[in-house]
């Protein structure tokens, strides 16, 4: 009984992801995705907060903003093999450019680090998104569907 209960819990941590992801086929796309998705959250959690849904909370704030720094360190890595699957929306550019995307990773990874240190009001919300969506902007702009 009680094995099954946390069979059933740790069912229900990974339902989300599973949805999300639903028929993606190949782990190593599926880690880039889930990491992307990770990135995604992150800065939900600073957007909430800088439209005034949720609290201002610096510690929280800062901490999205060295989630995003992690997550943004890992991407050259999770990248860096040509995998594909029918779900992805990664670019083949990606691989002829590869300097230039593990670039774009730096770039966030740094602006992010800042964050992480610096937001210390609302008002830095809204800088920290305007920064931080320039960074993502400019890489999916080149290597996203
Ligand atoms: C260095 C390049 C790069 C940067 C920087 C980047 N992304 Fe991405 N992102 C990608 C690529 C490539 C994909 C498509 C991956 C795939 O489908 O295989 C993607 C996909 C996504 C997805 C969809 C994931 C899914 O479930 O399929 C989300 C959400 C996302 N990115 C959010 C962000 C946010 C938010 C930022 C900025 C804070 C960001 N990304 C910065 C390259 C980047």
């Amino acid at each position: 009984m009680v094995k099954s209960n946390i069979i059933l819990c740790i069912a229900l941590l990974f339902a989300g992801a599973a949805f999300a992801h639903s028929g993606v086929k190949n782990a190593a796309v599926k880690a880039r995705m889930d990491a992307m998705s990770g990135i995604g959250a992150e800065m939900k959690v600073i957007g909430q907060m800088a439209k005034g849904v949720t609290q201002f909370d610096q510690n929280a704030a800062r901490a999205a903003a060295a989630a995003i720094a992690k997550h943004a360190a890992q991407t050259p890595a999770l990248f860096e093999g040509k995998e594909d699957d029918p779900k992805s929306e990664a670019k083949v550019e990606i691989w002829a450019n590869f300097e230039d995307f593990k670039q774009k990773s730096l770039e966030l990874e740094n602006t992010a680090l800042g964050l992480s240190t610096s937001i210390a009001n609302k008002a830095d919300l809204a800088i920290a998104m305007k920064s931080l969506g320039a960074s993502c902007q400019s890489c999916h702009k080149s290597y996203r569907e």
